[in-house]
């Protein structure tokens, strides 16, 4: 039986509906936000729990001592930071050797009590989330007691309908109330929450939701960005088709737009209306995993990264409060969208945890135009704004009178995250957006280590901050450059393969369903330490990142393995094999380049097959891993072992040909002149679309 749900009135309806009490809660308006910055607390001692510790007199005192007494240390803090229903009685049990990952033993605790309830009492009527939806100025405010409503009410409508604690929760959502509510919801009985990027395809959708057997997606109708709907509940429906394990899909009504309700399908805004306000929280184990979400590895199947919720909640608690130096009543502007994970730390769970006011940006940096983003800054005032070098890059191309418009005196520190931050977009950042006023925080961390592992001043306000580098490990994190003969190498100005020697609360536990691949992963290739697939420099005891060592791409700060791709592209009829390699890109940090090897007797143009490859790979995965340029060519070089020699096809790639190394063990030497000649036509053919 299908119906037919929506329209935009009735979504005004509904849409209200979900907090019946609403008109009794106190509304919050944007003078909260002044009221807040006024009362603004000077800034109070980082790290106050070892303030009577004799011998800690120094930031250096306490590093050493994160690092000697690692126990001790995220003890005390996860004791002070966090809500526990049941106090832990070891802090950790960790084998790096098996992968094995414990933090805080026997602890209870719950992530929606940590994040909602524990602020009732003293900031209940502060501002939780503002919403700055897609249309500028059309903003919406959620105090803490109004998210603390969504979040019972949504958690009992799942358990009306049969969702159990252990459940995995597929949320397939546009950036929103509704999406940080949903988190949340499913922490607060226990479900675990995979969160898929609201860009990806129906078949990415859908390959994420088998891996973690989810029954339950929830989705929206439409999805609003930049101007255009997405068309969330359609994807859902072709997803759905794939997966027989999904026995029910949630919909919130965000536009309004109309969507034929199938079998499965449960309108999530009435049914929450009617649902009642209080859910009690499911107890958990520290362990019991809080998430999975999923990320690129080197093979063609993406992994589901675990992490739980006593050491998982205690890292992006400690990191959002040091790394960034909020202060109480600051206001957080964290732009990434919650399908990544820096959306799950520094949008949800660290800001919430430490009772802060947090942004969820729906739209893009580049929508009414690129002043976006300053005019955000101007209109929320935000006290910190953490963004993507890509988004940065694309900013600084259209020059400094955006910016410049509007008034960014509120801001005072720059963040970003993803990939290297080159110097020149550096300086923009600091110069241009800050005045040369702001610190820039560069922040260097993975979906694996859960929270900000390097980054230029954790807590110390007088530090050095130097230009493009995040620079400097976190308490706690005991870093490691290993060389090629496979030893940590304690040198300075050194590089190698950066590793991590200590476990700390953010590591992710395992893989979903695959332990093997997580030990064979990160902690085989250099053994009793986990291996971050990252290459970097150290200097002055500085690092800088020098990126990825493995087949995995970095391609708007987003993670692509190029198997991934090569997956998509081999589907082609036409195709024989593939290569799939990056390059050094102005504005995505790395640009993906596909060598394209056709069957006999296929005569199709280039020009068509481009086309057609673009489209198979944004169906199957998603735009942002649509290949920049297409190089077809007889064959690839490979060694008479019959390995592909990427090191070649990535300096063709990135016009670096004068020193190509020894070539002498390929099968075919002559295919590189071929590779290299043809390499020009097909860059300008690319460059010409
Ligand atoms: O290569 C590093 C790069 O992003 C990778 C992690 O990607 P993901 O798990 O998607 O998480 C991104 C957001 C936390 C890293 O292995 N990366 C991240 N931050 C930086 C960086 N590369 C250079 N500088 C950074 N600050």
């Amino acid at each position: 039986m299908c119906a037919t749900m929506g329209s935009a009135r009735g979504f005004m309806k509904i849409s209200s509906a979900f907090l019946t009490s609403k008109s009794q809660l106190p509304k919050p308006r944007r003078h909260q936000m002044d009221t807040l910055r006024n009362a603004r607390a000077v800034s109070s001692t980082p790290f106050p729990e070892f303030a009577d510790m004799p011998g800690i007199k120094s930031h250096e005192d306490l590093r050493k001592f994160s690092l000697e007494q690692p126990d001790l240390f995220w003890g005390k803090l996860a004791e002070s930071r966090l809500v526990w229903q049941q106090s832990f009685d070891k802090v950790s049990d960790c084998d790096m050797a098996n992968g094995y990952i414990r933090w805080f033993l026997n602890g209870k605790i719950n992530a929606s009590v940590n994040c909602v309830d524990r602020h009732l009492k003293d900031r209940g009527d502060q501002v939780a989330l503002i919403w700055d939806k897609d249309e500028p100025g059309t903003e919406e405010f959620y105090t803490y007691r109004q998210l603390h409503t969504m979040v019972n009410k949504m958690a009992n409508v799942f358990k009306q309908h049969g969702v159990k604690k252990g459940d995995r929760i597929a949320i397939y959502l546009p950036q929103s109330p509704m999406a940080v509510a949903a988190m949340l919801a499913c922490s607060r009985i226990g479900a675990l929450h995979t969160v898929v990027f609201a860009g990806f395809s129906a078949e990415a959708l859908a390959g994420r939701v088998i891996d973690a057997q989810a029954e339950t997606i929830i989705t929206a109708d439409q999805g609003v960005r930049g101007g255009k709907f997405i068309e969330l509940k359609k994807t859902v429906d072709q997803a759905v088709e794939k997966c027989s394990c999904v026995k029910r899909v949630f919909v919130y009504q965000r536009t309004g737009g109309d969507v034929t309700m199938g079998k499965l399908d449960i309108p999530l805004d009435k049914e929450m209306s009617a649902a009642s306000e209080e859910c009690e929280p499911v107890m958990m184990d520290s362990a019991d995993t809080l998430f999975l979400l999923y990320t690129s590895g080197s093979t063609g199947k993406p992994k589901g990264v675990s992490h739980s919720h006593g050491g998982y909640l205690t890292y992006t608690s400690v990191t959002f409060k040091h790394v960034f130096d909020y202060k109480d009543g600051d206001i957080f502007g964290c732009m990434a969208d919650i399908g990544w994970i820096t959306g799950h730390s520094y949008v949800v769970y660290g800001p919430l945890s430490n009772g802060a006011t947090t942004l969820l940006f729906e739209s893009t940096p580049v929508y009414p135009d690129p002043g976006r983003y300053w005019e955000t800054v101007q209109r929320l005032k935000l006290d910190h704004i953490y963004l993507s070098p890509t988004a940065l890059r694309s900013l600084l191309k259209s020059g400094d009178t955006w910016v410049q418009k509007y008034d960014r005196s509120s801001l005072r520190t720059l963040g970003c995250v993803g990939e290297p931050l080159n110097t020149e977009a550096w300086e923009w950042y600091y110069n241009v957006v800050g005045k040369k006023r702001c610190d820039i925080i560069d922040t260097w961390w993975q979906t694996e280590t859960g929270g900000i592992c390097i980054s230029p001043r954790p807590s110390d306000p007088g530090a050095e901050i130097k230009p493009a580098m995040p620079m400097r490990p976190f308490f706690g994190i005991d870093l490691a450059l290993v060389n090629e003969k496979g030893q940590v190498d304690e040198g300075d100005d050194v590089r190698g393969a950066l590793c991590i020697k200590k476990p700390w609360p953010g590591l992710a536990t395992t893989i979903y369903g695959d332990h093997q691949r997580f030990i064979d992963t990160y902690f085989k290739p250099y053994p009793g330490m986990y291996f971050t697939g990252d290459g970097a420099h150290r200097k002055n005891t500085y690092y800088q990142i020098t990126g990825r060592m493995d087949d995995v791409l970095n391609v708007t700060g987003h993670r692509l393995g190029t198997a991934e791709i090569e997956d998509v592209l081999d589907d082609h009829p036409a195709t024989a094999e593939t290569a799939v390699v990056g390059f050094p890109h102005d504005i995505k940090g790395e640009g993906v380049y596909a060598y394209i090897v056709l069957k006999d007797g296929i005569s199709t143009p280039f020009a068509t097959l481009d086309v057609e490859m673009k489209a198979l790979v944004k169906n199957r995965i998603a735009s942002y891993a649509v290949p920049d340029v297409f190089q077809y060519t007889p064959s690839l070089p490979r060694t008479r072992s019959g390995k592909i020699m990427r090191r070649i096809l990535r300096k063709v790639a990135a016009n670096d040909t004068d020193q190509l190394g020894d070539i002498s063990t390929l099968a075919d030497p002559d295919i590189v002149k071929v590779i290299i000649k043809h390499s020009k036509k097909a860059k300008k053919a690319c460059d010409k679309k």
